[in-house]
């Protein structure tokens, strides 16, 4: 995969660019435009239903600026640290883990790594030789008399302290699981994979709240689960899998729904896994983390992190606040243990978008593959001229069509060309209307991925699109 060609679509097209770009602003901030905000949308509204409301689960939307005092509970203020090394020559500062892609060591051994080995600053080529740790935390103050606070690094802990009051008021039952989608932030200190690495992001993160001394039985489909481990691919069937990594279902439930989410997405099978992180790489609050890793033109990438967090949070969030976050389950007082789901949006969407993308030398353009309910616009409507009624037509046809589905309207430029820039933002079917049509009432749509057309009823265009798509689906 060519990231150059990929990278020109993105920024010519308007799916994303670095943020406030005409000062030169730090990197790791992007905006959306005209057409990846739509993309985005789409995606995140697709990951609420897959994951989300289908499962019955509940959605909070809480504050990003955090009370210093949640993220001393939590163990952010203390533990949550990157390793770095500065270039003593030109002050550059990398992870310094990754920049030897080795994750799994801790700090003193990354210390006595670039003590005796010979690491060069990709920048300058000076030897590098300390590392230190930095918490990539946003420190903010409230009001007048500047109480500290930070912007939240996860959306985790909103969930957790919202726990107690709706677990009361939704009837006293485990599990109980509740989620959120919204911004995080970290200030990476060096963001240099565009949307991979930002220092603002989104994740869709599910707290799955259950009591560890029930069965907790979910029912799964008995899947494979293909699992990386020591770097080594292994598929594992659900009960091999219970007894080798995380022995609730929950864990396994999360894993399965990801794998449907992201192979329906069209992220190709054999170019991910799951990746069973090792005890020193997890983070300070997990017995268990698995991600799901994906190959891409930046290396391989991990999409989402799935931890069992035990009652860590919030145990830590009773003794910091002396208030109550257990709860009486069958008269006996316990703190439920949680399994996390947690998914980065613009990553995971990045993965996406480059799984997608076909380079077409044939065609003579390249295109976008990806299903229509992430495509920014599902159908785009053509007038072949733009006189003659036909644009009253086309406009027509537009207006009957828009409250229902995003439409695109373009009439002016050749057919052809309207043709490659729709394939170019992914857009699954165009619609042409021409002097046949005030003949007979007939439209051609137009198939992006095999540009083959056909001729179809002006009143049927959805219908006609939602049989496709069912015929599509039975196809796969
Ligand atoms: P990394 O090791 O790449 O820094 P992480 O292990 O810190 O990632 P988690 O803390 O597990 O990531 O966060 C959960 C998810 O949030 C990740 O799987 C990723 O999709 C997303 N995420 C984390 N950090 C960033 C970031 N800086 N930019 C974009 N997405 C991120
Ligand atoms: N909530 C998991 C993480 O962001 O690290």
């Amino acid at each position: 995969m060519n990231t150059t060609e990929f990278t020109k679509v993105m920024l010519n097209r308007l799916f994303f660019y670095p943020s406030y770009e005409l000062y030169n602003t730090p990197a790791g901030f992007y905006d959306f435009g005209p057409i990846g905000s739509i993309v985005k949308k789409k995606y995140i509204d697709y990951a609420r239903r897959f994951f989300i409301t289908s499962n019955g689960f509940l959605e909070i939307d809480g504050s990003i600026i955090t009370p210093k005092d949640v993220l001393i509970a939590s163990g952010h203020e203390q533990r949550f640290r990157d390793p770095i090394t500065i270039c003593k020559q030109c002050k550059s500062v990398f992870r310094a883990d990754k920049l030897i892609n080795n994750e799994q060591m801790n700090i003193e051994e990354l210390k006595t790594y670039y003590k005796t080995h010979e690491v060069l600053c990709p920048v300058c080529k000076t030897r590098l030789i300390d590392v230190e740790l930095f918490n990539p935390m946003f420190k903010t103050e409230i009001g007048y008399n500047k109480e500290q606070a930070y912007l939240r690094p996860e959306t985790a802990q909103a969930i957790y302290v919202s726990f107690p009051r709706i677990f009361r008021s939704i009837g006293g039952k485990l599990p109980l699981v509740i989620s959120q989608i919204g911004k995080s932030f970290r200030n990476e200190v060096s963001p240099r994979k565009g949307i991979i690495r930002l220092r603002e992001f989104n994740q869709i993160e599910i707290e799955y709240f259950f009591n560890p001394d029930d069965k907790n039985e979910i029912e799964l489909d008995n899947k494979k689960i293909k699992m990386n481990v020591d770097d080594k691919i292994e598929y594992y069937s659900i009960e091999d899998f219970k007894h080798t990594f995380v022995k609730y279902d929950a864990m396994a439930f999360f894993l399965i729904k990801e794998w449907e989410f992201f192979k329906s997405l069209g992220i190709k099978e054999e170019e991910m896994w799951f990746r069973w992180i090792d005890e020193k790489e997890r983070p300070h609050y997990s017995k268990g983390n698995i991600d799901l890793e994906v190959k891409t033109s930046y290396g391989i990438i991990e999409i989402t992190g799935n931890a069992y967090r035990t009652d860590y949070d919030l145990k830590n969030h009773a003794r910091k606040t002396g208030k109550k976050t257990s709860v009486k389950i069958d008269g006996k007082e316990i703190y439920p243990h949680v399994i996390e789901a947690s998914i980065g949006v613009e990553r995971s969407l990045y993965a996406v978008l480059e799984h997608n993308f076909i380079i077409d030398k044939e065609r003579g353009w390249n295109w976008f593959k990806f299903p229509s309910i992430i495509a920014p616009y599902t159908l785009a409507i053509f007038p072949l001229v733009k006189r003659d009624g036909l644009d009253n037509i086309a406009r027509n046809i537009f207006k009957s069509l828009i409250r229902q589905e995003d439409v695109y309207y373009k009439d002016t430029g050749s057919i052809g060309k309207r043709y490659a820039r729709a394939d170019e933002i992914g857009i699954p079917y165009c619609i042409t209307i021409d002097y046949q049509t005030k003949e007979d009432n007939t439209v051609t749509i137009r198939y992006r991925d095999s540009t083959k057309q056909e001729r179809i009823d002006l009143n049927n265009i959805l219908i006609h699109i939602r049989k496709y798509e069912r015929n599509q689906k039975h196809k796969d």
